[in-house]
């Protein structure tokens, strides 16, 4: 039976015995895993590692000066911020299919990895925070024939692209094992405990055209939802919760006021690996309270749903 301390050892010596004196850059995309994988790196090599924080302008509120914040203050990486809200956001203008948005935002991010990888003289190895479910997932899904259900968006075809090796410390471990690696690592529990977040970030929680205004108003709505999950206690008890913004407008009333806006969607499941998913079942006194909230102190949006569907029928993400 491994123990994360064993473990811990063993890969940094995996590490240092497969990249020997070579440059490892890594990207950073906010989540725990490549968190996790960077700083396990970092401890290898070094200043052989670079991270790259790709900032595309679709994460959740304060989430960018979280993970700049704990990477420049705690663990002296060196650390690559490329600030591209504006070139992502211009790309995704008029891009209604979930595939095109997904396939855009995959390219885009490859391209400004490349370049920074470029700038930086280029680099013998990438490292990701690949997990085992990850390796079954692409593989099949559910078993069933192979078909893609969406385009996951990481860094595939750029090891080939620039002729680089991949460093895959995580590759035999499950989401709870990375938290733990995490915590053996000294990462600070709210971010080693946080729920998994996708690629494409808030793009694919905007069913239709993606605009700043839209990822604003979602990102107000989601930070009230979490805030209550968090005060209720319930984060650590639920997988993934998030707010998703409907291209749909409703009739409504304020005061003595017609309103005419836009639908905020929750979603809440439990899973242990993010294959299948179970719908969190709230009390209906906690679905109310969020959606009182969101209405009274979100412009743009006068109504919440709940969405009950489970993994399968549903995937997580809406798009
Ligand atoms: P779905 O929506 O397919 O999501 O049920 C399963 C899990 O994967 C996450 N997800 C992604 N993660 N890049 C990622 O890094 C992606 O393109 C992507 N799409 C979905 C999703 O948030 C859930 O945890």
């Amino acid at each position: 039976d491994w123990t994360m301390a064993e473990f811990r050892a063993a890969k940094i010596a995996e590490i240092r015995e497969q990249v020997g004196d070579g440059n490892v850059i890594c990207g950073l995309s906010g989540g725990v895993d490549s968190a996790v994988a960077a700083v396990l790196i970092h401890e290898a090599i070094g200043d052989q590692l670079t991270c790259v924080f790709v900032d595309h302008g679709l994460m959740r509120m304060n989430e960018a000066e979280q993970v700049l914040g704990l990477f420049r203050e705690h663990y002296g990486i060196k650390l690559v911020h490329v600030d591209a809200e504006e070139m992502f956001l211009s790309g995704l203008a008029g891009l209604t299919d979930p595939e095109k948005k997904r396939k855009f935002i995959g390219g885009a991010f490859i391209d400004l990895f490349e370049e920074e990888a470029r700038k930086i003289g280029g680099a013998d190895f990438l490292a990701q925070g690949t997990l085992y479910p990850d390796v079954i997932e692409s593989v099949s899904f559910t078993g069933g024939p192979s078909v893609t259900i969406k385009s996951h968006h990481n860094v595939g075809g750029l090891p080939e692209r620039m002729n680089m090796q991949l460093v895959e410390p995580l590759r035999e471990l499950f989401k709870d094992e990375v938290r733990d690696l995490g915590r053996e690592l000294g990462l600070p529990e709210i971010f080693v405990g946080r729920h998994p977040f996708p690629g494409p970030g808030l793009a694919i929680r905007i069913p239709g055209e993606v605009t700043k205004e839209r990822c604003d108003i979602l990102r107000k709505a989601d930070a009230i939802y979490l805030e209550e999950i968090r005060n209720a206690g319930l984060y650590d008890a639920i997988w993934q919760a998030f707010a998703v913004l409907l291209p749909v407008k409703t009739v409504g009333v304020m005061g003595d006021a017609r309103t005419y806006d836009s639908v905020c969607g929750l979603r809440a499941v439990t899973s242990t690996d993010g294959m299948t998913a179970d719908v969190y079942p709230f009390d209906a006194s906690f679905l109310t309270r969020v959606a009182t909230r969101i209405v009274n102190e979100v412009n743009g949006v006068n109504r919440v749903v709940y969405d009950y569907t489970s993994k399968p029928p549903g995937t997580i993400e809406w798009e």
